[in-house]
């Protein structure tokens, strides 16, 4: 499995993915359960594939400490299960067709057997996390509790007294960053880091949390294929006003005028998604959007200044760059 990570040290390569091995076999082993039709809803996703980006981090975050240390690998699980759960729900609330370059759950099964697939693998990370003690199940519940409130106030829209742009960086840093800092943070911490460390970790992981999910948001425009493995403008179709959009949203550019129109429409209609996109991806609006994720990046980069030099710390300055090349 290719780790992702440009001009990664050989010597962290190989235990990377030896370690990675070991999170996709107890990964596939630990959703196995006693009724077929979970089983072969929750294998759905899991076997299409993925970044694993979430595992990743935790092995990376443990490199600050031991990280042979027991409970490693079953942290970076919980981390992939929780992830995974969430995107069979967020499939539904988005009527998204297409994950993983597969049908979505609830396109195949229907809501109710998606949600409640994403319920059983919550389910399952828990088993995982109780073994992790307190202070492990502690972090995982607050880090849950910002994910689901990120997801819901995407629903909900800017409430008085935050602007647009505020209230989209608020709800990407909950239903994002949260999960992406505590993958690293989960790492750093069971590893037995110094307190700065850990810190300093969590930091640059709420950040490249950040960077991602504004990248995710600009291929949602810019990708013309399913490349990706989702499908393209699943935002626009859903209304969800992401950075691009609402530069356009908040400018008064006379010229824009039909487009902000077009986009201030709760659901935009099928008829029109092909060629508001191809509209948006000629647009400044996406350029901007991309220099604000490099910005973004850089200040992940900064994040990582305090920490021990090496080639731990390499690579994550190496992803800030590799989620960059993905909008190119
Ligand atoms: C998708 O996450 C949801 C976002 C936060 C943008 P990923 O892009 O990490 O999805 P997989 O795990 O690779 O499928
Ligand atoms: C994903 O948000 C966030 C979570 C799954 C919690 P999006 O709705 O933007 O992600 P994709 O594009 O469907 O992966
Ligand atoms: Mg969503
Ligand atoms: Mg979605």
């Amino acid at each position: 499995m290719s780790l992702g990570i440009p001009q990664l040290d050989s010597a962290l390569e190989a235990s990377l993915s030896a370690d990675m091995v070991r999170v996709e076999s107890l990964l596939r082993s630990h959703i196995e359960g006693e009724y077929p039709l979970v089983i072969e809803t929750s294998r759905h996703l899991v076997e299409a594939g993925g970044k694993r980006l979430r595992p990743l981090l935790t092995l990376l975050g443990a490199q600050f400490g031991d990280p042979k240390t027991a409970g490693i690998i079953e942290a970076a699980v919980v981390c992939e299960l929780t992830h995974l759960a969430t995107l069979y729900h967020d499939d539904v609330m988005d009527e998204a067709p297409l994950r993983r370059g597969v049908e979505s759950a609830n396109k195949r099964w229907g809501n109710t057997v998606a949600i409640l697939t994403g319920d059983y693998l919550f389910a399952k990370a828990s088993h995982l996390l109780a073994d992790l003690g307190p202070e492990a199940v502690r972090l995982q519940a607050a880090t849950f509790e910002r994910l689901v409130i990120g997801q819901i106030t995407e629903t909900q829209g800017s409430t008085e007294g935050l602007s647009q742009l505020d209230h989209y960086l608020s709800v990407i840093s909950g239903k994002t960053s949260s999960l992406i800092a505590t993958s690293i943070r989960f790492g750093a911490m069971l590893s037995g880091a110094e307190s700065s460390t850990i810190e300093s970790l969590t930091r640059y992981g709420e950040l490249i949390g950040t960077v991602f999910q504004l990248a995710d948001d600009v291929i949602d425009i810019s990708s013309e294929t399913n490349e990706s493995g989702k499908t393209p403008g699943t935002d626009l179709r859903e209304g969800v006003p992401t950075l691009v959009t609402l530069h356009i949203l908040e400018s008064n550019d006379p010229t824009d005028a039909k487009l902000r129109e077009i986009l201030s429409a709760p659901i935009l209609d099928e008829s029109i998604v092909a060629t508001t996109l191809q509209q948006l991806r000629g647009h400044e609006a996406l350029t901007n959007a991309r220099k604000v994720l490099v910005a973004y990046a850089d200040q992940a980069r900064e994040a990582l200044a305090p920490l021990p030099n090496g080639a731990a710390k390499d690579a994550l300055s190496s992803l800030c760059e590799a989620i960059i090349t993905r909008t190119a």
